[in-house]
């Protein structure tokens, strides 16, 4: 299937903040484009701050003089729909209102040629609604583009229930022809992104609520142990809680209220007092000019460690092993089920039950938990938790040897999962459900999740590389710890488990 002819006419219809950067993407492809606001002057507007935008791109001298004026002229602004008649693609990116929006594609079903694409940039409507009741409905589809278009590579092609596969495999073309990483996805509710995101900010957010430590403390663990450029709460000061809230009501509600999307109270409060973020000066963080960074809590010990017993394989943890031998701790290895002993304490990788269950169970004294880490050989600081009948002393020694490890090490309260590991579990358990149910691609999820908001690793193959029976273990014991259905495993990292898989994103086909 071939993408769109360069020379192809495209229509954009909003000039807004997706509209404008849309434009500008195709214009740049090469296109003619014509851009429509039903505001006068907008789209004119919009084609000047595209113009200055490119300027501050010359100046940098990341694009030549004669291709910032290509480009401009290129995109043409029209004050009247009728002048899209041409058009071979039309996308629109005019205000998310399911009504407003099928009023549009209807007109333009009567305006343009029977081959015109009509697409949509709806960011949360259904595709299948969109196009219902139109004369040519396999004719709408969803490209998903994600803030700012030009420079966010992302771009989901969505199918509504009548969207032609042949429109799908064009405009996918057409995208990455654009330079963009398209990925295909069936219109579900929050289509690829927005659904699998949603544990990201849910697990911190719980995990605040429930006093695991506080913001700043979760941020950097997310940060330096997990791997994400900015922790949740960051994050949703920067997106704005009213727009992060707004989306994550909507896919609770799309999904008839399945727990797994459950908005936070904690969030709400915030969004209630104004609070959203930092366009509003505060949100979790103050944001004036005299506002002081809140300090990350870390613990330190004056103890030296100078030797530790390895027993068995560590799984995800086993770079920490030459890790702690690079610097300089004496190991000593000998069979075992992936614990490490230092002085009177026990380390392991956490496996989703509290400390101090699992102290009992498995009659492990001065346990100490280890969270996840993106990478252990490079993580510049991890989290641990620990059972309630550890003696300080074993504590201590446990930060020591991550400390002589280089490692910064943060506590958090004796809650199952800890913070990463949890975070990370929830991520990929959303995104195998969404496999299961034949939204995507495991490897177009991956993709999603790391080209549109940027993860250090696609959820699944991270899941391979905890192992899908920890990553089921976690989600299980996570499960019964809290008795809720929000934890509760996708039956396809069970199935793939009972099946002896190691790896989700080869096995498992949407
Ligand atoms: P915006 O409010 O910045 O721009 C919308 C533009 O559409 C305005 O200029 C408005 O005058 C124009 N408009 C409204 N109704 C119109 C109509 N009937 N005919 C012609 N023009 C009309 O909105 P934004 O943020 O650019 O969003 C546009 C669409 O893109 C929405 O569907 C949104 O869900 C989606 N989206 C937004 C993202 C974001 O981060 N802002 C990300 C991805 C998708």
């Amino acid at each position: 299937m071939n993408a769109l002819d360069s020379n192809a006419q495209v229509a954009v219809i909003g000039a807004g903040a997706m509209g404008a950067g849309i434009a500008q993407v195709a214009a740049q492809a090469g296109h003619p484009v014509k851009l429509y606001d039903n505001r006068p002057g907008a789209a004119a507007q919009a084609i000047a701050g595209i113009d200055r935008q490119l300027g501050r791109l010359v100046e940098k001298g990341k694009l030549q003089t004669e291709a910032r004026e290509a480009i401009v002229a290129r995109l043409e602004p029209v004050e009247a729909i009728e002048a899209l008649a041409d058009a071979r693609l039309v996308i629109e990116a005019i205000v998310e209102n399911l009504q407003v929006k099928q009023d549009l594609l209807r007109q333009l079903e009567n305006l343009c040629a029977a081959d015109c694409i009509l697409a949509s940039n709806t960011s949360s409507l259904s595709i299948t609604s969109l196009a219902a009741g139109l004369q040519r409905p396999q004719q709408v589809i969803g490209m998903h583009f994600f803030n700012p278009a030009p420079l966010m590579a992302l771009v989901e092609i969505v199918s509504g229930l009548a969207t032609a596969p042949s429109l799908a495999d064009t405009l996918y073309e057409t995208a990455k022809a654009w330079g963009k990483k398209p990925v295909h996805a069936r219109s579900t509710p929050g289509f690829i992104v927005n659904r699998v995101a949603r544990p990201f900010y849910a697990e911190s957010l719980r995990l605040l609520q429930e006093g695991a430590a506080d913001c700043a403390t979760l941020d950097a663990l997310l940060r330096d142990a997990g791997g994400f450029r900015m922790g949740a709460f960051e994050l949703t000061d920067l997106i704005g809680h009213d727009v992060n809230y707004a989306v994550t009501c909507s896919v609770f509600e799309a999904f008839y209220g399945d727990f797994r999307f459950q908005p936070s109270l904690v969030q709400k409060e915030l969004v209630d007092a104004g609070r959203l973020g930092r366009k509003s000066g505060q949100g979790f963080y103050r944001y004036s000019d005299d506002a002081e960074r809140p300090a990350v809590a870390e613990m330190h010990s004056q103890t030296h460690a100078g030797a530790c017993v390895i027993e068995g394989h560590l799984g995800v943890m086993q770079p920490l092993v030459q890790r702690l031998r690079d610097s300089g701790v004496t190991i000593t290895e000998r069979a075992g089920s992936g614990l490490i002993r230092v002085g009177d304490a026990t380390l392991a990788l956490s496996d989703g039950r509290l400390a101090s269950q699992r102290a009992v169970e498995d009659g492990l004294r001065n346990l100490v938990l280890l969270d996840l880490a993106l990478d252990y050989q490079s993580a510049s600081r991890i989290a641990i938790s620990w059972s309630a009948d550890t003696a300080p002393d074993a504590r201590d020694q446990a930060v020591a040897l991550l400390q002589q490890a280089g490692l910064r090490v943060t506590a958090v309260a004796d809650l199952p999962g800890l913070v990463v590991l949890r975070t990370v579990v929830m991520l990929a358990n959303e995104a195998a459900d969404a496999v299961l149910q034949g939204v995507a691609s495991a490897a177009d999820i991956d993709l999603a999740m790391c080209a549109g908001v940027n993860y250090p690793r696609g959820p699944l193959v991270w899941a391979e590389q905890i192992g899908i029976g920890h990553s089921l273990r976690v989600l299980d014991h996570l499960q019964r710890s809290y008795g809720e259905s929000r934890y509760r495993p996708s039956l396809l990292l069970r199935r793939l488990h009972a099946e002896g898989a190691a790896t989700v994103t080869e096995s498992a086909k949407p």
